[in-house]
């Protein structure tokens, strides 16, 4: 097997906010690689003997699979850890549990609410914490969409990406992600429903160095023209339940729809990260029609994240 990167061993993933443009193309590369090796049977066993702890304070499919699938891959192995079993669910503090675990595994993986939990729970924990998404953030979705982009478009610095829907957690971590990689990213939400400005300035910040433009618009015509990739999400995240009533009634405007994607690139692709709702954010014909990369999106976490873990830990 040839020897990967040590860069970053040892480093958190958090947000892709604390990744440098190279660590990122490293992490690309990495998983390009692995899913290279996967394809041909061939033996990548970076991770034997190693274990995830993955704790889960929210539902998942692709996230669960491919984390655990992946490091069975790696010759390693994952608990599945849900809040509703483990101390934590019943009042065990963050620090005590990321001190505990560091005790017996060898990285955590978390899906929680808070962003403030996940840091608070790598701050305390000896070994890598990995985000696998709060209410802010979804790091490991975005990595995942990178390199969908990268497969398809051959190239990610100079294109245009549109984001129409919920300023949410995918939205944030799609600022970042295009920030650090170059592709210059339009966002179009509905008044109130705008991703936070701290994250919008801090991805302009971090787009000086790549010449990305970041641009927040209200609308969605606006951002999908000329774009290259089309991407949306759910109008109600995890943990919004109550609002999904009220939310319907004001983000029909933004569904990613036939009359809307006729404004895009002719080649655009459509990424969503599931699960989706036809009929509601993104119409049938899209997410099922020639343009739509979904699938190959969500195998990508596969890969992505095999990457990541042999990475970091
Ligand atoms: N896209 C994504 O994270 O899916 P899950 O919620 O199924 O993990
Ligand atoms: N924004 C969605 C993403 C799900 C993968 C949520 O947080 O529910």
């Amino acid at each position: 097997m040839v020897k990967l990167s040590n860069l970053l061993r040892g480093r958190d993933l958090l947000s892709l906010r604390h990744f440098t443009p190279d660590e990122i193309i490293l992490i690309l590369d990495t998983a390009d690689n692995l899913k290279k090796l996967q394809k041909r049977g061939e033996k990548h066993q970076y991770l034997s003997g190693k274990t995830l702890g993955m704790i889960f304070q929210k539902s998942s499919t692709r996230t669960r699979v491919s984390f655990e699938v992946g490091i069975y891959q790696l010759g390693g192995q994952a608990l599945f850890l849900s809040s509703s079993d483990i101390q934590l669910g019943r009042g065990e503090t963050v620090a005590d549990t990321a001190r505990v675990l560091s005790r017996y595994v060898d990285g955590i993986m978390i899906r929680t609410f808070a962003q403030s939990d996940v840091e608070q729970l790598a701050h305390h924990a000896g070994i890598p914490v990995i985000n696998g998404l709060t209410d802010l953030l979804h790091p490991c979705q975005i990595l995942a969409d990178l390199q969908t982009i990268r497969e398809y478009k051959g190239r990610l610095a100079g294109l245009k990406l549109a984001y129409v829907g919920d300023g949410n957690n995918i939205a944030h971590s799609l600022l970042f992600g295009c920030a650090k990689t170059g592709i210059n990213i339009t966002v179009a939400s509905p008044e109130g429903y705008r991703p936070s400005p701290e994250i919008v300035s801090a991805a302009r910040e971090a787009a000086l160095a790549t010449g990305a433009v970041i641009e927040v618009v209200t609308d969605p015509v606006e951002a999908v023209a000329k774009a290259d990739v089309v991407v949306t999400d759910v109008w109600a995240s995890m943990g919004q339940e109550a609002e999904q009533a009220q939310r319907a009634g004001l983000f029909p405007p933004y569904q990613v729809n036939e009359q809307l994607v006729k404004h895009a690139s002719d080649d655009f692709i459509f990424l969503h990260c599931l699960p989706a709702h036809r009929g509601e954010e993104v119409t049938a014909g899209i997410i099922d029609g020639p343009r739509s990369v979904v699938w190959d999106e969500a195998e990508n976490r596969l890969h992505v994240q095999k990457a990541v873990m042999a990475l970091l830990m």
